[in-house]
């Protein structure tokens, strides 16, 4: 049993809807959340340049007592979460990863993969939609080279929708069935993205499924607190700002 905080880190504020999945099934955890939002958005950093990154904010983390850590960034975790577990081999790493599976079970037979254009390019994703292509289920991946930077500058309802209209024009003919939110800024946008896809189409994120498996990570390695109080929030942002907290109280009250 261990009460100290759990670190997680993204770009900027997508990974605040992970924070917020994490927060509902472990209600008692301190959490230190690294918003970089002064390298935002990754989506269109190099590889080396977000490999390096993410060492220095696991430095960062660790120093201020961290017992593990979500990566709540896709991007990351595609370029980075096996030379980060292989860099610091006695911490808990927990990854988040498109929701391609889940949409296979629900039976989806043409489904986009929504991310930035380095998860897309990376070979963990291609081999994530190999794995799961097959049987009448077929994955595409789709980047989305704005969608992010427009989510974390808070960009108007109607120029989302806009701009997701013009990334699903070329699929439109042969059509698809369901959506995978690759990337954690992606949720924030989520009626956005369903408006421009058409209602009917389903949506599929992975925060709940990756908060459930951080729980269960930390239960099994008895690493959960057991303290009987309301877990807090500190908030850290790399470009000295506190539009990351702003941001929280906003999704925390929908
Ligand atoms: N939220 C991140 C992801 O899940 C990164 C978005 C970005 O900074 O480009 O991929």
């Amino acid at each position: 049993m261990n009460a100290s905080p759990i670190g997680v880190f993204d770009s900027g504020v997508g990974g605040l809807s992970l924070l917020f999945e994490l927060r509902r099934l472990l209600p008692n955890e301190d959490f230190i959340y690294y918003g970089d939002r002064a390298n935002a958005p990754y989506g269109a950093k190099t590889h080396e340049e977000i490999l390096d990154i993410s060492k220095g904010i696991f430095d960062e983390l660790i120093s201020r007592g961290c017992k593990a850590i979500v990566v709540a960034c896709n991007t990351a975790t595609a370029v980075a979460i096996e030379p980060l577990r292989a860099a610091y081999p006695d911490l808990p790493i927990i990854g988040i990863e498109p929701a391609v599976k889940p949409a296979r079970v629900a039976g989806c037979r043409r489904v986009l993969v929504l991310a930035t254009p380095v998860t897309v390019s990376e070979s963990r994703f291609s081999a994530l939609l190999r794995a799961n292509s097959g049987e009448g289920c077929e994955f595409i991946g789709v980047p989305c080279h704005s969608l992010a930077y427009m989510i974390e500058n808070d960009a108007p309802s109607d120029e989302i929708e806009e701009y997701m209209s013009s990334v699903f024009a070329p699929y439109r003919e042969e059509g698809f069935d369901g959506i995978v939110l690759g990337c954690t800024h992606y949720p924030l946008a989520k009626r956005e993205i369903s408006r421009a896809a058409g209602e009917s189409v389903k949506v599929f994120d992975g925060s709940v499924g990756t908060a459930t498996h951080t729980k269960n990570t930390l239960e099994r390695l008895s690493l959960n607190s057991l303290a009987r109080k309301i877990g807090t929030v500190e908030f850290i942002s790399s470009d000295g700002g506190d539009h990351l907290e702003q941001f929280y109280k906003k999704i925390a009250k929908i």
